[in-house]
């Protein structure tokens, strides 16, 4: 089984047309939808209602595994901090870094240390540049707590240290993902400029920011069914 896990934007593709499923897990119960042998995961719920550091990320994972999902492409709209992704652009994650102090793993009660030096996989990051040719490849990810922005001292920082977009969920959930051995691919388009790299943190039009994902939604799909 495969899945695509959605963010901001995903929420107006026809997939939500489809009757949400739910399975249940020991932390907790989870939404899907399923088309074609696809499932999507709402990151944030239907209505993207949960905010970022109120997902319940070990809930979404589990949900994923016991429907016997072995491949993902993960979707995040993020900030740029450097040129690599610049705003209104797309890129493909290779790496990342958590400073979104939030812990969470599936391996609390028990010691196990989780290899992330490959964390997402590269046949299916391949496919997805395949699919998504203006996509930047390469990406590091940033994963910050949120709900807030970062502060202009923050993102210098993150940049300085080889940062390239940021995002509050991704870190979590590659954490997870590589936790439970499901293979990974990260997509991202940004939806703004990281906060002083440009003058003002300036966002596209709601439109703008749904015309994105949905590229990026079809270019998973894509490259999920090759
Ligand atoms: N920072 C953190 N998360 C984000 C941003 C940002 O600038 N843009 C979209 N998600």
């Amino acid at each position: 089984m495969k899945a695509i896990i959605g963010g901001t934007g995903i929420d107006k593709s026809e997939y939500f047309e489809a009757q949400a499923k739910t399975v249940s897990t020991p932390f907790g119960d989870v939404e899907y939808m399923e088309k074609d042998g696809i499932i999507l995961l709402p990151r944030h719920s239907k209505g993207h209602s949960v905010p970022p550091h109120r997902i319940n990320y070990l809930a979404n994972i589990e949900a994923l595994s016991k429907l016997g999902v072995d491949s993902v492409v993960a979707i995040y709209a993020v900030g740029s901090i450097t040129e690599k992704v610049p705003f209104l652009s797309y890129g493909i994650l290779s790496d990342y870094m958590d400073f979104s102090g939030r812990n969470i793993t599936f391996f609390s009660e028990r010691v196990k240390h989780t290899d992330v030096s490959n964390p997402y996989d590269r046949e299916l990051s391949k496919k997805l540049k395949k699919y998504l040719p203006e996509a930047a490849e390469d990406v590091v990810y940033v994963c910050t707590n949120g709900p807030r922005f970062e502060t202009k001292a923050e993102v210098r920082a993150y940049g300085m240290l080889g940062g390239d977009v940021v995002g509050m969920t991704g870190g979590t959930e590659i954490t997870l993902l590589r936790e439970k051995g499901i293979r990974t691919a990260g997509v991202v388009y940004s939806i703004n400029w990281g906060t002083g790299v440009r003058k003002d943190i300036e966002f596209p039009s709601d439109e703008k920011v749904e015309e994105m994902s949905l590229v990026v939604f079809n270019a998973a799909l894509s490259a999920l069914k090759d």
